[in-house]
């Protein structure tokens, strides 16, 4: 017998629509020149510390967001919990660079994104979910690139490498823990949607993010 033509839609869980339809922009993110450099093990320490200056920016306005969302949008509240905010890592890891300053200037991919951040709150707070799932995510590669990192600038422990690899051991549960959240959503079909393309805008961001950087610090794209 066939199933109506829009049950696979509707009732697949957001978390495989997510990763599926994302896939591409992963695979972009992945291969800018910022990354392979980080994976070969031959980023120099500078772009490694702006980086963080940058995403410093992002989770900060993208934290504050969810945080004043938490009582008005209930799937907010029931999928971020403050064990997922980096902040507290980023700073920690920039200190540890010895940067006193932790307002640097933001770079144009940045700025615009975080006044898209500001949009989505006002519009839809619903779609902040997006960015979340895709820093969330991050966190997934972030274990193995943390390793690349202790082993390039010599590190110690957590030293420099809070941001990328915050869970440790924990990782792989916390994970499956967001993306159990996430599916008990069963958001409206426009909620979906507008969660999938604020991820889509978010790595879309990030990418430009890093391709900046790098052409700025290393002098490649
Ligand atoms: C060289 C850099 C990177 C590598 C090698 C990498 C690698 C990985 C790996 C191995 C996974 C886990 C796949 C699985 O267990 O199914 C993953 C998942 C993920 N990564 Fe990355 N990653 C990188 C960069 C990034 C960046 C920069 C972001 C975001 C800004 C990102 C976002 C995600 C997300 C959202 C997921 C979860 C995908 C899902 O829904 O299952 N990754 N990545």
């Amino acid at each position: 017998m066939n199933e109506p033509t829009n049950a696979t839609t509707e009732s697949t869980p957001i978390m495989i629509r997510l990763r599926t339809e994302t896939r591409p922009d992963h695979d972009a993110v992945e291969s800018v020149g910022y990354q392979a450099a980080l994976v070969e093990g031959r980023l120099p320490r500078a772009a490694y510390v702006a980086s963080l200056g940058q995403l410093l920016h992002i989770h900060q306005r993208l934290e504050d967001a969810l945080v004043r969302h938490a009582d008005d949008c209930p799937p907010i509240a029931s999928v971020v919990q403050p064990h997922q905010f980096q902040v507290g890592n980023l700073r920690a890891d920039l200190e540890h660079f010895g940067v006193t300053d932790m307002n640097a200037d933001p770079l144009p991919a940045t700025a615009t994104f975080v006044s898209e951040i500001d949009a989505i709150a006002s519009d839809r707070p619903v779609a902040l979910l997006g960015p979340q799932y895709v820093l969330e995510g991050s966190k997934n590669g972030g274990k193995f690139l943390a390793s690349r990192v202790r082993a390039m600038y010599e590190l110690e422990g957590r030293d420099g490498t809070r941001y990328l690899d915050p869970y440790g051991e924990a990782q792989r549960d916390r994970w499956n823990a967001f993306r159990d959240a996430m599916n008990t959503l069963a958001l409206p079909e426009s909620d979906d949607v507008a969660v999938i393309d604020a991820s889509r805008l978010t790595f879309r961001r990030i990418t430009e993010m890093y391709s900046e950087l790098f052409e700025r610090l290393v002098g490649e794209a």
